[in-house]
């Protein structure tokens, strides 16, 4: 009812109205003096920590991609062999998985049958499992040695939104902790890190405020039948995010690709009528997007970008720019995503679309 919806048309758009919120809960009571502590939480303890050697991280869906987005982190921040796939995948394949190495199963409905399959196959190879999920009760969680919730509460669009935030937030929060108790950062950088993770919620809300000019541009850009999304580093996979988003929904077809893959097929395809959405936060792979930028508008390809606030040479590259409050680098998924899910939104509601229950999909894909 508009009442359970707060006043907003649909799930979605309330839900992604949520995620400052989802942000600031899933990080509350977690951070102390500059450090991640899960110790209350987590069953694992320090000596289980330092001795784990490698991370597996294992998903389906929009899940998939908050955990490449963490993959970065966990690379840049860790010492640990980091390795993160599809669940359907994961459980078919050879990899090694030994009792030292820690495998994360990332599931909102923590029902996934593919996940659930995985978690078993990783269990059998006496791996330490940890389940990233929005349900206590789920049976991942229940299945896995350990469980880490995101504090995201109930989400009713199929299309996930701030559930994404909740994971990306709690996997980053897991990798800060896991870096305190293995020694990999020092206190000052955790420190840096923390006090911008805790003013990220200010800076999505500050995006939603945004809205109508998100919502202008859909308009302009619903009848288009083909998108291209692009990003480097990680903005990689909120490209994919931002695609699938797009297609879910709104039933256009969008594809991303890592920026730098452009020239090896995607290109071919880029004219006036094929949009490129291009996430360009001014980070240290800034200068190769703005190539990549050049490159597709040299083809006519319409350019959306997604940027930092301040950033003038975007605007004179791109058509048209998604502006969002700047942050550190590790930061930006949290900050660009949003503008991508308002704007997959407003290009369904304008093309009339079943949003909160689009054709053929399922909030929780419980069968293989
Ligand atoms: C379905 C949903 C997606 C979700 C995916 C994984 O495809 O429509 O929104 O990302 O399942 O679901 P999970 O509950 O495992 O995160």
């Amino acid at each position: 009812s508009m009442a359970e919806m707060g006043g907003y048309p649909h799930y979605m758009l309330k839900e992604i109205h949520e995620q400052g919120g989802v942000c600031r809960a899933t990080i509350k009571g977690r951070v102390h003096d500059g450090k991640v502590d899960l110790s209350g939480e987590l069953a694992m303890d320090e000596e289980t920590i330092k001795g784990f050697k490698a991370i597996h991280i294992v998903a389906c869906g929009t899940s998939y991609y908050a955990s490449l987005i963490a993959e970065r982190v966990f690379e840049r921040w860790t010492d640990l062999d980091i390795k993160v796939d599809i669940a359907s995948e994961y459980r078919y394949r050879d990899s090694k998985i030994s009792p030292d190495t820690l495998v994360v199963f990332v599931s909102q409905s923590g029902e996934t049958a593919d996940t659930l399959a995985a978690q078993r196959k990783a269990r059998e190879s006496g791996a330490y499992s940890l389940a990233v999920t929005n349900v206590q009760g789920s049976t991942l969680a229940r299945s896995c040695d350990d469980f880490l919730l995101l504090k995201a509460g109930p989400e009713i669009g199929v299309a996930a939104t701030k559930t994404f935030m909740g994971q990306i937030t709690s996997l980053y929060l897991l990798a800060l902790y896991i870096a305190k108790i293995k020694g990999t950062l020092s206190d000052q950088k955790q420190k840096e890190l923390t006090d911008e993770m805790i003013q990220l919620a200010y800076k999505i809300e500050t995006i939603l405020e945004r809205e109508p000019s998100i919502e202008d541009l859909a308009w302009k850009f619903a009848d288009y039948k083909n998108f291209l999304f692009l990003g480097r580093g990680m903005s990689f996979p909120v490209a994919l995010e931002g695609a699938l988003k797009l297609k879910e929904i709104s039933y256009i077809h969008a594809e991303a690709y890592a920026a730098g893959e452009m020239k090896h097929g995607p290109i071919a395809l880029i004219d006036p009528n094929v949009p490129v959405v291009v996430v360009a936060p001014k980070d240290s792979l800034y200068e190769k997007t703005l190539s990549n930028i050049q490159e597709a508008k040299a083809r006519h390809a319409p350019i959306i970008a997604v940027g930092f606030d301040g950033d003038e040479r975007l605007a004179s590259d791109a058509d048209h720019v998604l502006y969002v409050p700047s942050t550190l680098e590790e930061f930006s998924p949290f900050v660009t995503v949003v503008p991508l899910q308002l704007f997959a939104y407003h290009v369904a509601k304008k093309r009339g679309c079943e949003i909160d229950k689009p054709r053929n999909l399922a909030k929780s894909v419980t069968v293989e």
